[in-house]
């Protein structure tokens, strides 16, 4: 089984939808179970993690949501002005640069610095230590925005430090990109469901992660699996009756019939699944998680505790 403990920083990851927020907050749960301090980082999300944890509302600054488990919902125009703050250490200078109209309206419009904003602000965490020395958080969960926004935050880093000049930017991303490139430290989750385009799309990702970012792929979760309830021929002999005009079958038993074209349904479905399951195993050599899809409100606190066993 793929174990995630070790890495200080961990990058959520896939398309819009597939369960990345949930996989963020079950996978936190694991860890800290595992009696890791766990930071859960969001970019600019519509809260929900609040509702997974019972816990108060997440905004933009740091609120611990359950035991060894923080979180923070990152605002792009927020964590510019810390990142000021920490740069900028004469007092009242950030002030000047930041509450500057003409500053504050032009910083997001530079590509890419509202994602190193939230990214750097994510990484940053990875950096702090108390009194004692001692890591603020071991392992700093960053629940990414969708696959393509994803790819385009972990590009910025790579960017800087390939083209901007020497300079404090530049040395952090630098420190950032070091972290996240060694597979010691840092792990990319791609998240997916065992379905043709989703499966599509993540092989696409990999390839581009593998080829341009070079990052650690730590594994691949397929969240929403179906339990297979028929064997080959029985989906086959279903598939097969839900093809043909039950007509005579419904006139004869009515709710015999729905149930058959359900069941039918069901077995098309976990055909679908296999097919699926079997190209991303074709495709890639990664290790796999399987979630089971829950028939439930899977943002619940009882389901994430139930899925966090999978970690
Ligand atoms: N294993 C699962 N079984 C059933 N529903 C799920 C499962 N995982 C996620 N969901 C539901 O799917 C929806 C999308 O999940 P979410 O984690 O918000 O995705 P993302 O963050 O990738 O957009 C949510 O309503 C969530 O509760
Ligand atoms: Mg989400």
């Amino acid at each position: 089984m793929w174990r995630a403990d070790d890495r200080r920083f961990i990058f959520v990851t896939g398309k819009g939808g597939v369960g990345k927020t949930t996989v963020s907050a079950a996978l936190a749960r694991a860890l800290a179970a595992r009696g890791k301090r766990v930071l859960i980082a969001m970019c600019n999300a519509k809260e929900r993690i609040s509702s997974m944890f019972a816990s108060e509302l997440v905004g933009p600054d740091i609120v611990h949501i359950a035991p060894n488990i923080w979180a923070v919902n990152t605002e792009p125009e927020h964590a510019f002005e810390e990142y000021g703050r920490m740069m900028l250490k004469v007092p009242g200078l950030y002030r000047v640069v930041f509450h500057n109209k003409y500053i504050r309206s032009f910083l997001p419009a530079v590509p890419g610095l509202s994602e190193w904003a939230m990214l750097g602000k994510a990484w940053f965490h990875t950096t702090e230590v108390d009194a004692e020395g001692r890591h603020r958080f071991d392992v700093v969960l960053l629940d990414a925005p969708a696959t393509g926004h994803g790819l385009d935050m972990l590009r910025v880093p790579k960017v800087i430090v390939e083209i901007v000049p020497p300079g404090i930017l530049r040395r952090d991303a630098e420190r950032a990109w070091k972290m996240f490139t060694d597979p010691a430290q840092t792990a990319v989750l791609i998240v997916t469901l065992p379905e043709e385009l989703p499966v599509t799309e993540t092989l696409e990702l990999i390839a581009a992660i593998d080829d341009d970012l070079r990052l650690p792929i730590g594994a691949l979760v397929v969240n929403g699996v179906l339990p297979v309830l028929f064997s080959e021929d029985e989906a086959r002999g279903l598939v097969t009756l839900l093809a043909e005009p039950s007509e005579s079958a419904a006139s004869a038993n009515p709710s015999g019939a729905d149930g058959i074209r359900a069941a039918a349904r069901r077995a098309a479905e976990e055909r679908a699944q296999a097919a699926s399951l079997a190209r991303l195993v074709a495709g890639t050599g990664l290790p796999r998680i399987h979630l089971p899809y829950l028939f439930e409100d899977a943002s619940a606190p009882a389901a994430i505790e139930r899925l966090s066993a999978n970690f």
